[in-house]
């Protein structure tokens, strides 16, 4: 019988769709958060990148792993890679979710964690999703109920994907040996720009949204203001510079190759997430 999977950051983002799909799968799940609750109907681990002691209770009759580093942390590589020498050290595959892009410079440090797990020895699926369409709900939710988003974006595009993709590629990359060995690029069907995204929210959420371009400075300013960590405000304004010189308009066909069809668009994203639009409202 194929041993456990190891799923970080269960409650998370990706982490709760892919923990969902990977039980409609039957497959058998730990699914690891800081305090070792039960999520989506999977066993329940602790599990903290800082606290190296919670990593081999963790892994008990794991063989295979996803690897994730949450957001609002800075330190990428002194977060993952002791997790990826864990688990190269004794056998098991990992699913990493990178970030797309990061392979156009091995000095970034997302890059240096992709070639420590290429060289590892173990296997492994490298999976680089381009912006997720649920930071407009989570990152920029008040702002889109306000009625503006206001991002240092430029006129860029980018092919935002939808999470329920994001997992449903990992959830693929964790049940085969298809894709073993290989790297993927996951973006959503079509690049928009803010302005283009803003107008399809506001279409789907029936309420005025527009999009404004503002300097990185101020936007660093309000989201310390709002609690971010002052470290990682920085570091979001400054991977925005990407997207205004375009490098994220890129459309892959990848999330097809693993999942078997299209990724979701911006409008069934934004569709489906009305209501949790309508209970940030309420909160
Ligand atoms: N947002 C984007 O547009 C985007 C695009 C491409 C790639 N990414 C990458 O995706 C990652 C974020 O994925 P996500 O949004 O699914 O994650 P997330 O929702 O930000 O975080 C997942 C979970 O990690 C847990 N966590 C926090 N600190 C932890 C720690 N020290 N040790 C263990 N678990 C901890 C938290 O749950 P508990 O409190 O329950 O422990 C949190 O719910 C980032 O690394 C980012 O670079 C993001």
């Amino acid at each position: 019988m194929p041993g456990k999977i190891l799923v970080l950051g269960a409650g998370g983002a990706v982490g709760r769709p892919l923990v969902r799909a990977l039980v409609a799968r039957g497959e058998r799940v730990r699914a690891a958060t800081r305090d070792g609750r039960a999520v989506e109907g999977a066993e329940g681990v602790a599990f903290d990148h800082a606290d190296p002691a919670t990593f081999a209770p963790a892994f008990e009759g794991v063989d295979r792993l996803h690897l994730m580093l949450p957001g609002g942390y800075v330190a990428v590589t002194q977060m993952l890679l002791p997790v990826v020498d864990f688990a190269a050290a004794r056998g098991v595959k990992t699913v990493m979710q990178s970030v797309f892009g990061v392979d156009a410079d091995d000095t970034i440090p997302y890059r240096q964690v992709e070639l420590a797990l290429e060289r590892s020895g173990a296997p492994f699926v490298i999976l680089r999703p381009n912006w997720f369409a649920d930071n407009f709900l989570n990152y920029w939710g008040h702002g889109v109920l306000a009625g503006e988003i206001a991002v240092p974006a430029g006129e860029g595009a980018s092919s935002f994907i939808d999470v329920r993709d994001v997992a449903e590629s990992a959830a693929a990359a964790l049940t085969t040996d298809r894709f073993d060995g290989r790297a993927f690029n996951l973006t959503g069907p079509a690049a928009l720009t803010y302005a283009e995204a803003a107008a399809i929210l506001a279409g789907a959420l029936g309420r005025p949204v527009a999009y404004r371009d503002i300097p990185e400075a101020p936007f660093v300013e309000g989201l310390i203001a709002a609690g971010l960590p002052a470290d990682y405000a920085p570091f979001l304004a400054s991977i925005f510079a990407p997207v205004r010189a375009g490098w994220t308009a890129a459309v892959a066909p990848d999330v097809e190759t693993l999942t078997g069809r299209a990724p979701r668009s911006l409008e069934t994203w934004a569709r489906d997430a009305a209501p949790a639009f309508r209970t940030l409202a309420a909160a």
